[in-house]
């Protein structure tokens, strides 16, 4: 089928009711989610006439993973980007973890984290720990020196955890034979069937406005049933609807923004929306019954992470002089590559959809000089004891 624009479409995959009642302060569900939206947006902002499809709990669980092993500013900005406070963010995840994939979800929600490191790499102990009492992480050890067959185990992992839905993430020129040490992945699959679904029978090629003015004709279904539906506006007056479709099961649903006016460009809503915003949404929603019509499509799309997380303040984790993951070993690495590969059909039943996200952590190319060119000063001391034999200065070495 030709590839089209489906530019008025922005779905959003929601969990509901993870906290119970409605908190005042967001959830760790949602600042994860919040942060992983923003991305969306950069990337969607970036090309407004693509489809784009993102798991924005993809991003959050990645750099999750990644935090127990970061210091300094590298930690400071995971933190403040994913607003997670100080001290206490392994609790709250943990539990998140738990709720998301619950026996309650279990046929619909599939997520699956994964540390692949070189054999030879030495993680330390508590890194390890953390990820696997956190997110329930995997964790195998792989031979880089062949990326080939490296980048084939961790595509094995990734197609088999999103039931082939992503057959591949990492491509092998991605690795580096002599350089990489530690390939992060998180996986999720959801499969949902719609509450309330559409009878093949009443879907019908029609008309679509693409974002860039060109109309197509798509695969329309349709069904007369009650939605939950709001009207919201954004700061400038700029109104749009919102059309709640549950899936079987209750938790989950899926929320399409569609602009009111004909003519208002889906940019314009985008930066307007956050947890808080669709957190809004829910307490506006009426049912109602409406003829609703809804294109079928499906979505495959290839997002590099490393320029709309350094956007929002995320940089030195990319850096080879200041990337600081001192907590997952002593040999300096640093994130050479994030990405994420994301895909969703939907269906007169239902929907489908996958994402996996990766971040690829590499050695440094040759290990920093430390350079004595200057006055030292040197001490001899027996370290059982504490005992200092010598010292000394030297303000001019000679031999
Ligand atoms: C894929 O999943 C099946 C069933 O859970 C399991 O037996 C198999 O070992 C998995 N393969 C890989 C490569 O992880
Ligand atoms: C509308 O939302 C309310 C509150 O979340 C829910 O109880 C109700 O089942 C929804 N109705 C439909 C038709 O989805």
């Amino acid at each position: 089928m030709k590839r089209l624009s489906l530019l008025c479409l922005c779905a959003l995959v929601m969990l509901h009711g993870l906290e119970g009642a409605l908190p005042q302060s967001p959830s760790y569900g949602e600042r994860g989610s919040d942060l992983g939206m923003q991305v969306f947006q950069q990337v969607a902002l970036s090309k407004p006439l693509e489809n784009v499809v993102f798991s924005p709990h993809g991003v959050a669980s990645i750099l999750g993973m990644l935090l127990p092993g970061a210091h300094g500013d590298t930690r400071k900005q995971i933190l403040s980007g994913l607003r997670y406070k100080k001290n206490g963010p392994y609790k709250m995840l943990k539990k998140l973890h738990k709720t998301l994939t619950a026996k309650s979800n279990q046929d619909t929600v599939l997520i699956a984290n994964g540390l692949f490191s070189q054999e030879s790499f030495p993680m330390k102990e508590s890194f390890v720990a953390t990820n696997k009492a956190n997110f329930q992480c995997e964790t195998r050890s792989l031979d880089f020196s062949n990326p080939e067959k490296a980048a084939n185990e961790i595509n094995d992992w990734v197609n088999n955890k999103t039931k082939g839905h992503i057959p591949s993430l990492v491509k092998p020129d991605m690795l580096d034979s002599a350089l990489t040490r530690l390939v992060s992945v998180n996986s999720i699959y959801f499969k949902g069937l719609w509450k309330s679904r559409f009878q093949p029978v009443n879907t019908k090629v029609k008309p679509f406005k693409a974002g860039d003015g060109t109309v197509h004709s798509v695969p329309m279904m349709s069904q007369l049933s009650v939605f939950n539906i709001s009207m919201a506006t954004a700061p400038e007056g700029l109104k749009y609807k919102v059309i709640a479709l549950p899936y079987h099961g209750n938790t989950i649903s899926m929320l399409i923004v569609l602009p009111s006016d004909e003519d208002t460009p889906l940019s314009r809503v985008i930066p307007h929306i956050s947890t808080a915003t669709v957190q809004s949404w829910t307490k506006l929603m009426h049912p109602r019954k409406v003829h609703l019509a809804i294109p079928k499509f499906t979505a495959d799309v290839e997002v590099d992470l490393e320029a709309p997380l350094s956007a929002l303040g995320i940089t030195d984790m990319f850096s080879q002089t200041k990337a600081d993951f001192r907590h997952i070993s002593a040999e300096s690495v640093h994130v050479s590559k994030a990405l994420q590969k994301a895909k969703v059909e939907v269906n007169e039943d239902g929907t489908k959809a996958a994402a996996a996200t990766a971040a690829i952590l590499l050695a440094r190319s040759s290990p920093p000089w430390v350079t004595v060119d200057r006055p030292f000063l040197f001490l001899i001391r027996h370290n059982p004891t504490g005992t200092v034999l010598f010292m000394g200065q030297i303000n001019k070495p000679t031999v």
